[in-house]
């Protein structure tokens, strides 16, 4: 964490199985209930509003702090670099969210697990100096083998952060079972410390994002965001489903918009998760009259 991330010393480390889990359980984990509020962002990967729903939390969808108000919150999500969007979170406005948060005692945890994948913008970790001050009191990094090494099979992920919150966390989850196994550590650890495999995956998706950006723009569409991570966010102008299956008549899945929150209705989310001879084929598909 301090060498690719600038993490300040006394930042405590945690293995979860795969990121997901971590999502979907954190509220319950740390106790939260009917009288806590949960903030997602308004376009979102659908598991933070799983999580506030199985800990029977209420849900506040807002990306900023005036969108927030005078609501008491419990937890505070960010996702940077954005699922689906692909939106990197400038410095500046985590900094604000960190300092807002810790005034009032609110947990911000930052899923940060495309983290490696910044294209046109790099992203920043919450643990950075320049957001935590060097201190992480009230900060949680969430960070994945899936994206960076390709591994999601191997479900290893780690909350990095607050030991404070670090070790409450981790004896609730020693008791509750939620431990890596000890093979899957060796794994991670021997994955965390090659740099060399980061950079060939990332060569791959950079390769597919060309040939797709190229085919989509070509066949009219318009591309938001997306300055890092895995996924296109791409726009016609019409409702997402209207897009869906137009792609779908040429053999192309993608995702509609509208699953990540009510903002994406115009807009479809493409993977670049797809194999090299299909994100090809997918290509020509768009360009064919
Ligand atoms: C924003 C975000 N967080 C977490 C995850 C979970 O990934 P994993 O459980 O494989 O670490 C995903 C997977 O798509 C994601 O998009």
């Amino acid at each position: 964490m301090s060498r690719r991330l600038s993490a300040p010393e006394g930042t405590d480390v945690l293995p979860t199985i795969g990121t997901k889990e971590f999502v979907a359980w954190l509220p319950t984990l740390l106790g939260l209930g009917p009288a806590d509020r949960v903030v997602i962002p308004e376009l979102a990967y659908p598991t933070y509003d799983v999580g506030a729903r199985l800990a029977g939390a209420q849900v506040l969808v807002a990306d900023s702090l005036t969108a927030i108000g005078p609501a008491r919150v419990s937890l505070l999500w960010l996702n940077s670099p954005s699922n689906p969007t692909g939106k990197v979170l400038p410095v500046d406005h985590m900094a604000k969210v960190v300092t807002w948060a810790r005034e009032r005692g609110v947990l911000v945890v930052s899923d940060e697990c495309y983290y490696e994948l910044g294209w046109t913008e790099q992203p920043v970790s919450v643990l950075h100096p320049d957001v935590c001050g060097g201190d992480p009191t009230g900060v949680i990094a969430l960070h994945s083998l899936s994206k960076r090494s390709n591994l999601a099979g191997y479900r290893f992920g780690f909350a990095a952060g607050d030991p404070a919150v670090i070790a409450a966390l981790l004896e609730v989850r020693k008791h509750a079972g939620m431990m890596v196994p000890g093979p899957v550590q060796a794994a991670a650890i021997a994955a965390l410390g090659d740099d060399a495999h980061v950079v060939a995956q990332r060569a791959v998706y950079r390769s597919r994002r060309e040939v797709l950006i190229a085919a989509l723009t070509e066949a009219g569409f318009r591309i938001d965001e997306s300055a890092a991570g895995l996924y296109l966010w791409a726009t016609r102008g019409e409702p997402c489903w209207d897009t869906v299956s137009w792609l779908a008549d040429r053999g192309i899945l993608v995702a509609p918009g509208e699953f990540y929150g009510r903002a994406g209705a115009q807009h479809v989310r493409v993977a670049l998760t797809a194999t090299d001879e299909r994100i090809t084929t997918a290509g020509e598909r768009l360009l064919r009259r």
